[in-house]
């Protein structure tokens, strides 16, 4: 198999990274989200709004097994809730190494405060909703890692760095 997986919370820059490591390592990168988005033809706040959330972690479990007999060496970045299941957490070490990319609940309210595109975000206090959820799902992450990389502070550069670094 032998992909990159990155993994982490809303916000804690999976994409951004998954496409400069793609540049850098002149490999193919996926996201589940783009990849359900693509197959639904639609986005996911409307996949959350009309179908709930239990039909969008259905998708995300067998979009990682198609991933399974389909992908090999490539950068793969997944959804936030993504690891929380343990069958997923399965499939991810069966597709390759994976990269929890840690930000501090701050780091992830700035970058996403204005945002309306992460249902689980919206309405109420988004700073409290990120701190509750980030607390809930820290252990999740980690079980399904690797490697930590701690991104607070950090450039994407030097991001990328530890994660070329690190990469067996
Ligand atoms: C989610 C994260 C989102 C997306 C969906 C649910 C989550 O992906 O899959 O809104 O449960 O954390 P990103 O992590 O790419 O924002």
């Amino acid at each position: 198999m032998g992909n990159v997986i990155l993994i982490g919370f809303m916000g804690c820059g999976k994409t951004t990274v998954g496409l400069r490591l793609s540049y850098r390592l002149r490999r193919a990168v996926i996201d589940t989200d783009k990849e359900i988005e693509k197959e639904e033809k639609r986005a996911i706040s409307d996949i959350f709004a009309t179908d709930g959330e239990g039909y969008f972690r259905d998708k995300e479990t067998a979009c990682l097994q198609k991933l399974i007999e389909s992908t090999s060496n490539q950068i793969i970045s997944v959804g936030g809730g993504l690891p929380l299941r343990e069958e997923n957490r399965r499939l991810l070490h069966e597709l390759g190494q994976v990269f929890y990319l840690r930000a501090k609940g701050e780091t992830i309210y700035e970058r996403l405060k204005d945002d309306t595109t992460r249902p689980l975000l919206q309405g109420g206090d988004p700073l409290t909703k990120i701190e509750t959820l980030l607390q809930e799902r820290d252990s999740y992450y980690r079980a399904a890692a690797d490697v930590v990389i701690a991104v607070d502070g950090k450039s994407f550069s030097e991001i990328l760095d530890e994660i070329e670094k690190n990469i067996t």
